[in-house]
C-alpha cells in the first residue's frame, strides 16, 4: 500500500522526504489516509477530519494541551521517543552542571571554593524511563553510576510509580523524564523534597507541572535539597523577578533541551518509521492512549 499522507500545517522538506522514503505519497487532506501535524500549538488544528483520515501524527512528545482534540476515530500517535537523545544530553549537562556546581563559579566574582562531586559513583533515579530516561541510561552507562529507572506500570525490572518515594533517600541525583498527566503532577512535593537528600539535586526536562513549584523554592531556600536545574517550570515561561532566578541553588535552562535548530531531523525519523509501519499495516510508535494523558 502507497498511503496518501498530508503535511500540515506548512510543508517541511525533511518531513515530506521521510514520508516518501518510507513508501508514502503526498496528497490533499481530503484525499490522505495519514496527517502529520508540524504544529505543537492545539489552536491551529482543523476542528474537522475527514472521515477517511484513519491516522493523525503529532508533532510533540508531551501532548497534555491536546488531549481534548483526540478523537477516537482514529489513530493518533505522539513524537514521545522521538528526541529522547537530545533531551537525555540537556538532562546530563544539568547534572553535571549539578554535581559540578557550575551556577555557582558562573555566578561568583570571586575565587571561590563550592563544593564540587564528581558524578562517578553517585545514584541516580531517573522518574520515567521512556524515550528520554533509556537514552540517558544510555549516556550514563560509560560512568560508574547506579541507575534507579521508575515507570508507570515497573516494566522491564523497572520501579513501579507507587514505589518511587522508597527510591528517593538514597538518589544523589533526581531526573524527572515522566509525561505530564493528572497522575503526576506535582510528583515532586514538599514530602518528596524532604525525602530527598540535603545534597541531591533535582533535575527536571519533563514538564514544569509534575515539580510543585512552591514547595521547590521553600526547600532550596530551606537547603533541604542540594540544588534543582530545571529546563521546564511551572509557570512557564518563569517571570521575571520568580524567586528561583535568584536562588542560588538554582539552575534555569528556558526550555531548550530539545534544540529548534534539530528538532525536525528528529521528528523526520520518526515519521519515516511510523509512516513505513502504517504502509505495512503494522503497529505505530508512541500511540496516544487518552485515558493514561499520554
Ligand atoms: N524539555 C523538552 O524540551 C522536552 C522534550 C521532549 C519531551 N519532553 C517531556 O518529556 C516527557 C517524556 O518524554 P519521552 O519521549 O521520554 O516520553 P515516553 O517515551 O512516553 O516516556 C515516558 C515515560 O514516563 C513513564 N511514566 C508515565 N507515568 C509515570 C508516572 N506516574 N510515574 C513515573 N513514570 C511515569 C512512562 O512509563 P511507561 O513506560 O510505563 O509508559 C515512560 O517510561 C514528555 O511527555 C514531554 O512532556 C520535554
Amino acid at each position: 500500500m502507497q498511503p496518501v499522507v498530508h503535511v500540515a500545517p506548512e510543508s517541511d522538506r525533511a518531513i515530506e522526504d521521510a514520508v516518501l522514503a518510507a513508501g508514502g505519497r503526498i496528497g490533499p487532506l481530503e484525499e490522505a489516509a495519514a496527517l502529520i501535524w508540524l504544529d505543537s500549538n492545539p489552536e491551529s488544528f482543523p476542528d474537522a477530519l475527514p472521515d477517511g483520515l484513519r491516522w493523525v501524527q503529532l508533532p510533540s512528545a508531551g501532548v497534555e494541551t491536546w488531549l481534548d482534540r483526540i478523537d477516537r476515530e482514529r489513530l493518533w500517535t505522539s513524537a514521545a521517543g522521538a528526541y529522547g537523545l537530545p533531551v537525555a544530553e540537556h538532562a546530563l549537562t544539568l547534572m553535571l552542571a549539578g554535581a559540578r556546581r557550575l551556577a555557582d563559579c558562573a555566578r561568583a566574582a570571586t575565587w571561590t571554593a563550592p563544593p564540587v562531586r564528581p558524578l562517578d559513583g553517585a545514584t541516580v533515579l531517573i522518574i520515567g524511563a521512556g524515550g528520554i530516561g533509556r537514552a540517558l541510561m544510555r549516556l550514563l552507562a560509560p560512568l560508574d553510576v547506579r541507575v534507579v529507572a521508575v515507570t508507570r506500570r515497573g516494566r522491564d525490572g523497572t520501579l513501579p510509580a507507587e514505589r518511587m518515594p522508597e527510591a528517593l533517600p538514597e538518589a544523589d541525583h533526581v531526573v524527572i523524564a515522566a509525561p505530564a498527566t493528572a497522575g503526576t503532577r506535582h510528583l515532586i512535593g514538599a514530602s518528596e523534597l524532604d525525602a530527598m537528600r540535603d545534597d541531591a539535586w533535582l533535575v527536571n526536562v519533563a514538564r514544569g507541572s509534575l515539580v510543585d513549584t512552591d514547595a521547590l523554592v521553600d526547600a532550596l531556600a530551606r537547603g533541604a535539597i542540594g540544588g534543582a536545574a530545571l529546563d521546564v517550570t511551572d509557570p512557564e515561561p518563569l517571570p521575571d523577578g520568580h524567586p528561583l532566578w535568584s536562588e542560588p541553588r538554582a539552575l534555569i535552562t528556558p526550555h531548550v533541551a530539545n534544540p529548534a535548530a534539530t528538532l525536525r531531523r528528529y521528528l523526520a525519523r520518526h515519521v519515516q518509521e511510523n509512516v513505513a509501519r502504517f504502509a505495512k499495516g503494522e503497529a505505530l510508535l508512541s500511540p496516544i492512549d487518552p485515558e493514561a494523558g499520554y
